[in-house]
């Protein structure tokens, strides 16, 4: 449905000095009815790409294919059809204080000159549809901070985009808010079947709905793949931001190891339980101790970051040559295994 080849935007530099490479050759494909995540730290080139992708910025190099329209290629009426396949939603939703939320929904009806009773009907579909009924007639000031997101939710997908384009749709709220706004961004793709591109710094979005993310870095894909792929590969930047490292053990008379581990499909001996790799520990002499750890089931697949404490089984601490046979052992199961700074 999304089809980035090559993207490239080039800024000229402010003042003479060298150019800024803000996008630099980005290769991206987002399927139809997919929710794909991108993140990247400030300066990374997001909004540039969404800025690419909504024709407000005009690419450098490349293509921006939206359902096999090159948004990038068009100008005039014809790109401003093509917008019309894609809604927009903001961190904050800019209402118009004066207008009820339903006069809201409406406003780009009303600028794409709908007649007042098709709009009407369309507007109160839209309340239903992210569950506003009641509030319709209240104006912004009236409603709730989630509340207000749904309003700029049901405005992104008044003219019936195909794609739903999110730039942190939930950094200004709370977290229980922010876990209804993404159940329903999930619920709106699920009925609508809308393909939806978001964009944030929060990893607990990318877990939490995301089938699919790509991290940017200095205008490069560092890393882009199916959600349970990229976080349950330990050699990848995105697991360690995506499983938080547990706070270490104190107080502790034994070797301490980190252990990244995630299941790998195409490794038969890859270690995919915290129980494996206590198990692999017994071959070796030595009993490891989980002491700390954070272990998640994503999309089926358990991945984690746990510290083992490791001891003889007579309680004396692991041999200098026991630890490395274990911890190679380990590596050659995918494991990211290194001894604790002390
Ligand atoms: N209009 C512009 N002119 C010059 N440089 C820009 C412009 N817009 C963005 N940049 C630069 O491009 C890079 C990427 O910016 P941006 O896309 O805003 O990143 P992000 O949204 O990930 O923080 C930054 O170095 C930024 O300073
Ligand atoms: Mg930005």
């Amino acid at each position: 449905m999304i089809t980035l080849e090559d993207l490239t935007k080039v800024f000229p530099a402010p003042g003479g000095g060298d150019p800024v490479v803000a996008l630099d050759g980005i290769d991206l494909e987002v399927g139809a009815g997919q929710i794909h995540g991108i993140v990247g730290r400030s300066g990374a080139g997001k909004s540039t790409l969404i800025r690419c992708l909504t024709g407000l910025e005009k690419p450098t190099r490349g293509s921006v294919k939206i359902d096999g329209t090159d948004i990038a290629a068009l100008d005039g009426p014809e790109l401003r059809a093509a917008r019309r396949e894609i809604g927009m939603v903001f961190q904050h939703a800019n209402l118009l204080d004066s207008r009820t939320a339903a006069r809201n929904i409406g406003h780009p009806l009303e600028i794409a000159g709908i007649g007042r009773e098709k709009r009407a009907a369309r507007v109160s579909e839209l309340v239903d549809l992210v569950g506003l009924g009641g509030r319709e007639h209240n104006h912004p000031a009236q409603l709730s901070g989630g509340q207000i997101q749904r309003v700029g939710i049901a405005r992104g997908l008044a003219a019936e985009p195909k794609v739903l384009l999110c730039d942190e749709p939930t950094s200004a709220l709370d977290p229980a808010t922010t876990r209804q706004i993404l159940a329903l961004i999930r619920d709106l793709r699920d009925r609508l079947g809308i393909t939806v591109l978001m964009i944030t710094h929060e990893m607990s979005v990318v877990r939490e709905i995301c089938d699919s993310v790509t991290l940017l870095e200095d205008g490069r894909v560092v890393q882009s793949g199916a959600l349970a792929d990229v976080a349950s590969d330990p050699h990848g930047p995105l697991s360690s931001e995506l499983i938080p490292l547990p706070p270490a053990p104190t107080g502790i008379s034994a070797r301490v190891v980190d252990c990244d581990y995630g299941a790998d499909p195409e490794n038969p001996r890859a270690v995919a339980t915290s129980e494996e790799l206590v198990r692999i520990a017994e071959g070796y002499g030595a009993r490891a101790q989980i002491v700390a750890g954070t272990i998640e089931t994503i999309a089926g697949r358990q991945v984690g970051r746990v510290q083992l404490a490791l001891r003889n089984e007579d309680d004396t601490p692991i041999t200098e040559k026991g630890l490395a046979e274990y911890l190679r052992d380990l590596e050659s199961r995918g494991v990211v295994a290194k001894e604790a700074a002390s």
